[in-house]
This record gives structure tokens, C-alpha cells and sequence, in this order.
């Protein structure tokens, strides 16, 4: 997160993570703030939303970034399905808890979320969006979460139009990294072979820092961008406005914003 407000002109970097080792030891290397937050406890996201409310007068950027796959069906603090918690309600709640400070950044504010490009391949049920009504698959929780962020991103621009805010969604690219520390087949992203096949985390935050500094950030509000480039996206769901407003009532209700 970037408040450009920060004393004498540089912009402060909130740095958001859950273990207090992992994101003291990255806001120091990089000079921002640490914050720490669970996305498996909607306490957790309020009491953050609060923290950074109080912390920063505008806030410029907030990427919605963290992520995990689950292998086995974990249930979270608030008794929801832990992948679409982590990757999707909790960023959703975050955003919308800062959606009025999010307004007042002058040049206008973004919200970039990481997607991925298996939502190609998900489906989303709105009446069983935990997935309590069929086995738990990691290859169908990790993609309808990240179809649900495409349709957030969606529904969060045509919610936000005109009052300066752009919300655009992306894929990084298949990084090695440990976000399959959980699968014995996703494990192997971050193996020598992952390492030596797949591009790396820097390369994987390309698509960030490209959607961060972009011009004319308008012109691209609502899209989603695979790496640098915008596709439509290729799911019939990704294209359903009906269904993004859908989610976005349910998702409310969900982590009780209603
Ligand atoms: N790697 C890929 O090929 C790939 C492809 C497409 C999309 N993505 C997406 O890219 C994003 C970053 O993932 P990555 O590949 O960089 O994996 P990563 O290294 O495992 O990063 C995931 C981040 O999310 C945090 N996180 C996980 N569970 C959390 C929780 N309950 N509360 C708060 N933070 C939590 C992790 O914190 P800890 O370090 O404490 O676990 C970590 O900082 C994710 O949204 C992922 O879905 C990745």
C-alpha cells in the first residue's frame, strides 16, 4: 500500500503480512511500514482497516496481493471455505473498508489486485460459493477465488466510477514461489527444476509495478491484464456484469458488510 502523503514527498510503503518476522524483516529492507494481518480472521481485516485508517490521511495504491491454495478443505475463524476467505472475501472487505479514504488520494487511487489465469477454467456457484456442496478440490477452490476477483475488480469499477478510482486485476505469470508449499505437486513450483523453469518473483511483480505507474490510469479501469497485456477475459462468468453485482450483494452479506 502507498500513501503519498508521507513527510517530504516520498511515498510511504505499508507493508501487510501475517507473520511479525517475515514483514518487519521486508518493511525495514525497503523502508515502509509493517502492519500485520490473517486473512483467515475478518477480525483481522477490521482491526488492519482500522490501524491503516488512523496511520494514513490517503492512501494512493492498495495492491490486494497475498494468496494461498489449500489442499485440504480448511474452514476459516468466520466458518468460511479458508481459499476463498484468504484470496478473495478478505481483500474484498479490506478494499471496501477503505474504499472512502481510497477517494481522496488527489491524482486518484488504484486497486490492483493479483489474480491469476486459472480463473479461465473456474466456475463460480453463488448459492455455495464455500463449496460446501461438493468435495473440496484445490484445482477448483484456488480458480473460482480468483474469477471472484476478476468480477470484485469488475463491479469495483463500475461502483467507483467518477469518483477517481481505478481498480484493475492481473496475472504475474506462473512464478516460482511457495504459494503450493501446501500441494505436493504445486511444492515443486519453488523446486530447483520450479526455479530454474518458471520466471522469478522480481519478474513476477512486473505486471504490479506496470499497473502501478501506468498513465492514464482511467483507460483501463475494471480490465484485467495478463502479465502487461489486457484480455478479455475467456470465461463466459468474466463477462457477466449481472453475475459481479451478484457477487459483489452476496460477498457483503458474507463478511457482513450489509
Ligand atoms: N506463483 C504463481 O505462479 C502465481 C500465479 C498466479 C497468481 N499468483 C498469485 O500471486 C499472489 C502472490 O503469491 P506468490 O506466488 O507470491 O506466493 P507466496 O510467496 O506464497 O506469497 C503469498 C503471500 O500471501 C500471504 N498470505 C498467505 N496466507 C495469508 C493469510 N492467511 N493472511 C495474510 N497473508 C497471507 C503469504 O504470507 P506468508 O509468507 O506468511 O505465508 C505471502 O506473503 C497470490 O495472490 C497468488 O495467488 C501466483
Amino acid at each position: 500500500m502507498l500513501d503519498g502523503a508521507a513527510i517530504s514527498g516520498h511515498p510511504t510503503v505499508a507493508v501487510v503480512g501475517r507473520s511479525p518476522e517475515k514483514t518487519a524483516a521486508v518493511a525495514q529492507r525497503i523502508g515502509g511500514r509493517a502492519h500485520l494481518a490473517d486473512y483467515g480472521r475478518l477480525d483481522d481485516v477490521r482491526r488492519l482497516a482500522a490501524d491503516l485508517l488512523a496511520a494514513y490521511g490517503r492512501i494512493d495504491i492498495l495492491a490486494n496481493n497475498a494468496g494461498a491454495i489449500f489442499t485440504r478443505r480448511t474452514t476459516s475463524a468466520d466458518g468460511h471455505e479458508m481459499t476463498l476467505q484468504v484470496n478473495y472475501l478478505a481483500p474484498f472487505l479490506l478494499t471496501n473498508l477503505l474504499l472512502d479514504r481510497l477517494t481522496v488520494a488527489p491524482d486518484g487511487a488504484r486497486v490492483i489486485s493479483t489474480g491469476s489465469n486459472v480463473y479461465r477454467r473456474a466456475r463460480l456457484n453463488l448459492d455455495d460459493l464455500d463449496g460446501t456442496r461438493r468435495q473440496h478440490r484445490d484445482q477448483q477452490a484456488y480458480p473460482a477465488s480468483k474469477l471472484a476477483t476478476i468480477l470484485f475488480t469488475q463491479e469495483l469499477a463500475r461502483r467507483t466510477q467518477g469518483r477517481g478510482i481505478t481498480a484493475v486485476a492481473f496475472h504475474p505469470g506462473v512464478v516460482a514461489t511457495d504459494l503450493g508449499r501446501d500441494s505436493p505437486v504445486f511444492r515443486l513450483m519453488n523446486s530447483w527444476l520450479g526455479r530454474a523453469a518458471l520466471s522469478t518473483p522480481r519478474q513476477g511483480a512486473e505486471p504490479l509495478l506496470y499497473l502501478a505507474t501506468i498513465a492514464d490510469p482511467q483507460t483501463i479501469n475494471g480490465s484485467y491484464f495478463n502479465r502487461l497485456k489486457p484480455e478479455d477475459p475467456a470465461n463466459e462468468q468474466a463477462r457477466d456484469p449481472h453475475l459481479a453485482r451478484q457477487l459483489w450483494e452476496r460477498s457483503t452479506e458474507l463478511v457482513g458488510l450489509a
